[in-house]
């Protein structure tokens, strides 16, 4: 799958609330935020950042605690979210590269960003987007590009049963199938917890631990909303597999609340260092 697929898949997808989708609780995304702020970057990225609002809100929250705001930098593969993310934090000093993490370079070919630039570097959500064979490489550009004793935190999926993983996989691809996001469903990855540590390690991370751990819960109406808003044949087919996955049903993986059916995904927010 080429990446200029990938390409198109976050085009397509346009205007959409990732965690909304995600059913975080309330505690998640402020318990990351903190951990940022109380490292206190100087310069920040945020990366595969989507829309940009998890750059926004770090910044948002650093003003509320007094804290000097860092220059933050984000990379995102679209260029539609990219686009998004400009208007979004257009009232910040805040650059916006589009552009590969595999590669650290933009679709123009620029390579974007120096050995050594940034105290810190946050992934929320979108590491599970890089296939296996990647996945090392990933970390070992974000390894590059940290300065020595600068943080990696990450905000993702880290499944401690095997089977969980693969019936979530199933579900993500069922969704990205419907959804038209033939790339993403190709491409995806989602990581054991151990084979987390183990690629970051691999790439020379060190002092890797958990923070927090979370599920993600994620339900037919939040889908059929952000993904397929008028099509009430997709959304009875995503919520038919969801209500049929029977290692998540049999493992209490699988919540009802009215009409909607939601399944649950072990998450962690993971902090790994630059020796
Ligand atoms: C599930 S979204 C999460 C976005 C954002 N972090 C958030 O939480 O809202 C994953 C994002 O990763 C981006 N992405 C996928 N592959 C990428 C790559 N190779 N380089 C940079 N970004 C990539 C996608 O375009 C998408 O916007």
């Amino acid at each position: 799958m080429s990446s200029i697929e990938i390409l198109k898949d976050y085009d397509v997808v346009g205007n959409y609330s990732q965690d909304e989708v995600n059913g975080f609780s309330h505690d998640v995304i402020p318990t990351l935020i903190n951990a940022v702020i109380d490292f206190y970057p100087k310069t920040m990225l945020d990366c595969m950042a989507g829309d940009g609002n998890l750059g926004q809100r770090c910044l948002e929250t650093f003003l509320e605690r007094g804290v000097p705001t860092p220059e933050l930098q984000l990379l995102e593969f679209s260029r539609v979210q990219s686009e998004i993310a400009k208007a979004r934090l257009a009232a910040w000093d805040t650059q916006v590269w589009t552009g590969d993490v595999l590669s650290m370079k933009s679709h123009d070919g620029e390579p974007l960003f120096a050995e050594n630039t940034f105290d810190c570097i946050m992934i929320k959500s979108a590491n599970h987007e890089i296939p296996r064979e990647s996945q090392v490489q990933m970390y070992s550009q974000l390894l590059r590009i940290l300065k020595p004793g600068g943080m990696f935190i990450n905000l993702g999926f880290a499944f401690e049963d095997e089977n969980a993983r693969d019936e979530v996989r199933h579900l993500a691809q069922c969704k990205d199938s419907l959804a038209g996001l033939h790339g993403a469903a190709a491409n995806r990855y989602f990581l054991m917890k151990d084979e987390f540590y183990g690629f970051l390690r691999n790439a020379g991370f060190t002092n890797i631990r958990s923070l927090k751990t979370f599920n993600y819960n994620i339900s037919a109406d939040r889908v059929g909303k952000n993904y397929f808003p008028t099509d009430r044949v997709k959304y009875q087919a995503f919520k038919n597999a969801v209500a049929s996955s029977t290692h998540l049903r049999e493992n209490g993986f699988i919540e009802t609340k009215g009409s909607d059916v939601a399944f649950l995904a072990r998450g962690e927010i993971t902090i790994a260092f630059k020796p």
